[in-house]
C-alpha cells in the first residue's frame, strides 16, 4: 500500500514537472498581446504558435467584426465572432486603434465576465490601461470547451473623443479544436474601420414612406405581422440589420440603435435601420382603419405616416428584377432550393426553368395574417402555424396547396408549397386568396413540359 502510494506521488509529482512548461505558455487562458494581426504591431496573429494550419487558410471559417459608427461619449457593444464549422473550443483578441496613427490606442476597452482586457506594458498588464494600447481576448471559460457553432464575444467600448477621426478594430480568432494543445487550431484575422457618426437630428419622413415591403407588392394597407418600409432622412446615423443578440428568446427587439417606431401607438419590431431607410415588422392589436406610423430616434419624433389597418394584406414576394419580358413573375423556388420558376436565363444571375405539371413550387409570402396556432408578431416562427382557407390558382385551374404559412425559423414570412396544377405550357396567370382576401398583384408563373 506504501509503495502504491510513493509510486503515485512520484507519477503526479513528475506529471505537474512535466506540464509546468506548458503552464508557462498556456494560452486557452487568454492570448499573448499583439496577436491580433494589426500591421502596426508587427502584423503577427495566433498562428505564431498555433501553427498547424495558415491564417485564413480555410475559407469555411471566419472572424467578424461587428460595430457601428460611434458618437463620443456614447458606448457600444463591439462583437467579434468566431466559425469553424468542427472547431470545438474558442478564442480571440481584439484591440482599437485611431486610424491617423494606429500606434494610438481608440477609446477604451471593459473587461467583463468573459472577456480580459490586456494592456501593452511589458510584461502585459491589466485594465484599465490609461494610454497604453489595448488587446481584449476570452478567458478560461469563455473558450467553451466543447462547444461547437458559432462563438460570440461582446466588449463594451466607450468611443474617444469627437474630431478623433476613423478607428479601425483589429481582430484574430482561434476555432480550436479542443485537444488543450497550441496544434490542430484555426486562425483568422480581420479589421474593421468606422467613422464617427453625423450628428442626430429629428427624423424625417418622405412621400413614399410607409409602404409595405416592395419586393412584396407595396401598398398601404398593413396587417399584424406585416412589413412597412419607411424612408426619410436622419433616421439614424448607423446601418444595421438586427442580428441573434438582440432577439431575447423568440422575441424581437422594439429598438434598434436608438430608434424606434410605433403603429396606431403600439411598438414595431425593429428590423433595419439605416439613415435613410427603416424596416419594421407591424405588431398585433393595431386594429383596422387609419393609424399613424412615428419613428422616433434620440433627437425626436417624425412626422407621422398614415397608413390603414387590415386583417391581412397578403404580398408575394415579387421583386423588380423578375419584372422580365412586360410582366412581374412570383419568386417560386423548385424543389432542389436553387432553381426559380421562370423560362432559362430570362433573370439576370439566376438559374431557372419552367415548372412542370405535378410539380411541388414554394411561394413567398408576407402580411397574410393570422394562422393557426397564431404566433404573436414580433416572434420568431416554430411548428407548421398553418393559414386556413387559401386558395391559388394558375390561369382557372385551382391547385392543391401542400402548405401555407409562416416559415419555420423566420419571422413574419409566410410559405405556400403549391403543386402545378394540368394547364397548358407558357405564361400562366397566378391568383392567390387568404381567407378571401386576395393578393394585390398581377402575377405571372411559367409552366413548362
Ligand atoms: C506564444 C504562443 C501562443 C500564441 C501567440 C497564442 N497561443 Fe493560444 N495556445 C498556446 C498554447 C501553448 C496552448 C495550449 C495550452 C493551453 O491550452 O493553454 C494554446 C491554447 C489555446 C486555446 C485552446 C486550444 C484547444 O484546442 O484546446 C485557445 C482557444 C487559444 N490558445 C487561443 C489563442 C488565441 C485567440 C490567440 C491569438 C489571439 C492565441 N491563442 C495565441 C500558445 C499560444
Amino acid at each position: 500500500m506504501g509503495v502504491v502510494t510513493k509510486m503515485f506521488n512520484k507519477i503526479f509529482w513528475s506529471a505537474v514537472l512535466s506540464a509546468l512548461p506548458i503552464l508557462m505558455f498556456a494560452r486557452s487562458g487568454g492570448s499573448p498581446i499583439r496577436r491580433t494581426g494589426a500591421p502596426i504591431d508587427g502584423g503577427t496573429d495566433c498562428s505564431a504558435c498555433h501553427r498547424t494550419f495558415a491564417a485564413n487558410a480555410d475559407p469555411r471559417g471566419y472572424v467578424r467584426i461587428s460595430a457601428v459608427n460611434y458618437t463620443p461619449g456614447k458606448k457600444q457593444t463591439v462583437r467579434v465572432q468566431v466559425f469553424h464549422p468542427e472547431a470545438a473550443r474558442w478564442g480571440f483578441q481584439l484591440t482599437a486603434r485611431q486610424t491617423r496613427d494606429e500606434s494610438l490606442k481608440a477609446g477604451v476597452l471593459a473587461p467583463n465576465d468573459n472577456v480580459q482586457v490586456n494592456c501593452d506594458t511589458t510584461p502585459a498588464s491589466n485594465a484599465p490601461c490609461g494610454s497604453d494600447r489595448e488587446f481584449a481576448t476570452h478567458v478560461v471559460a469563455s473558450t467553451r470547451n466543447g462547444a461547437s457553432g458559432l462563438a460570440t464575444y461582446s466588449v463594451e467600448w466607450t468611443p474617444p473623443e469627437a474630431g478623433t477621426g476613423d478607428v479601425v478594430f483589429y481582430a484574430a480568432g482561434n476555432a480550436a479544436d479542443n485537444g488543450a494543445t497550441n496544434g490542430g487550431d484555426r486562425i483568422f484575422t480581420t479589421s474593421l474601420r468606422i467613422s464617427q457618426a453625423a450628428a442626430l437630428a429629428r427624423p424625417t419622413v418622405s412621400n413614399e414612406s410607409g409602404v409595405a415591403l416592395q419586393g412584396f407588392g407595396g401598398g398601404r394597407n398593413i396587417a399584424p405581422g406585416s412589413w412597412i418600409e419607411i424612408f426619410g432622412a436622419n433616421l439614424t446615423n448607423v446601418t444595421r440589420e438586427w442580428a441573434a443578440w438582440d432577439f431575447a428568446g423568440v422575441n424581437a427587439p422594439k429598438s434598434l440603435e436608438g430608434v424606434g417606431v410605433t403603429v396606431g401607438g403600439r411598438d414595431a419590431f425593429v428590423r433595419f435601420v439605416s439613415p435613410g431607410q427603416v424596416n419594421v415588422q407591424v405588431p398585433d392589436g393595431i386594429g383596422t382603419g387609419p393609424l399613424n406610423v412615428v419613428v422616433t430616434n434620440e433627437a425626436g419624433a417624425s412626422a407621422n405616416i398614415p397608413m390603414t389597418g387590415v386583417a391581412r394584406a397578403p404580398g408575394v414576394l415579387a421583386p423588380g428584377n423578375f419584372n422580365v419580358g412586360g410582366r412581374q413573375l412570383a419568386v417560386a423556388l423548385l424543389s432542389d432550393n436553387t432553381t426559380f420558376v421562370a423560362r432559362a436565363g430570362e433573370i439576370a444571375g439566376v438559374t431557372s426553368r419552367p415548372a412542370r405539371v405535378g410539380e411541388t413550387i414554394t411561394l413567398y409570402l408576407v402580411g397574410a395574417g393570422a394562422t393557426n396556432p397564431a404566433v404573436p408578431a414580433g416572434t420568431v416562427a416554430s411548428g407548421t402555424p398553418v393559414l386556413a382557407n387559401t386558395t391559388v390558382r394558375f390561369g382557372d385551374a385551382p391547385a392543391t396547396v401542400s402548405y401555407a404559412g409562416l416559415a419555420p425559423g423566420a419571422v413574419g414570412l409566410y410559405q405556400f408549397n403549391v403543386v402545378v396544377p394540368n394547364v397548358a405550357a407558357g405564361d400562366v396567370r397566378l391568383a392567390i386568396t387568404v381567407d378571401g382576401v386576395a393578393v394585390a398583384q398581377t402575377l405571372t408563373t411559367v409552366v413548362g413540359n
